[in-house]
């Protein structure tokens, strides 16, 4: 298995994985969001960082992050903001594969941190997460506009 930046022949399945993570989500996500994160993504603009698995020629999960300057470091904080991986290739490891490799850039770029949120509810997410460190006792408190 390989973890990579996407390029733009990769369009098509990347999409394909998005509509399933969307889905996953329950939510809808209009074309033009999507085409648009595609272009930022593909393009490393307003600090996305898209990393795609490939595995047998197919890419079959995502991580997209975004990359912010924070307050209590000199250095860019990574949140992850989006991790998916194909329903029929869960289980094999790829997921916690994408998020090593987050932090081996976080290590190799010199980034102060890397964070993620999830549902309370979603242990397969959290089977994977409880690898790295212990969930610390925020929450999240949000406006939508
Ligand atoms: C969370 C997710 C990225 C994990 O990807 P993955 O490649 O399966 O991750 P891993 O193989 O490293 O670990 C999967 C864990 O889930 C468990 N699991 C439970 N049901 C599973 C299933 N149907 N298929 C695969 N794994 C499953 C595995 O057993 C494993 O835990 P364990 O090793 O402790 O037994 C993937 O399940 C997914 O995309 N889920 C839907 C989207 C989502 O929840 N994203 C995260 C939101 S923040």
């Amino acid at each position: 298995m390989l973890i990579r930046h996407p390029v733009p022949s990769d369009e098509a399945a990347w999409r394909g994985l998005w509509a399933g993570y969307v889905a996953f989500y329950e939510a809808d996500v209009a074309e033009a969001v999507t085409a648009r994160t595609w272009e930022r993504l593909i393009h490393k603009q307003d600090g996305l960082v898209c990393r795609v698995a490939e595995a047998d020629g197919t890419i079959c999960g995502f991580s997209l992050s975004v990359l912010h300057a924070g307050t209590w470091s000199l250095t860019p904080v990574c949140y992850l903001e989006d991790l998916f991986v194909a329903p029929e290739q869960r289980g094999r490891g790829i997921g916690e594969a994408l998020i090593r490799d987050l932090v081996a850039m976080a290590k190799s770029q010199g980034w102060s941190g890397l964070y993620w949120h999830t549902r309370a509810s979603n242990a397969n997410a959290r089977r994977v997460y409880d690898r790295f460190t212990v969930a610390d006792d925020f929450v999240r408190y949000r406006l939508l506009f």
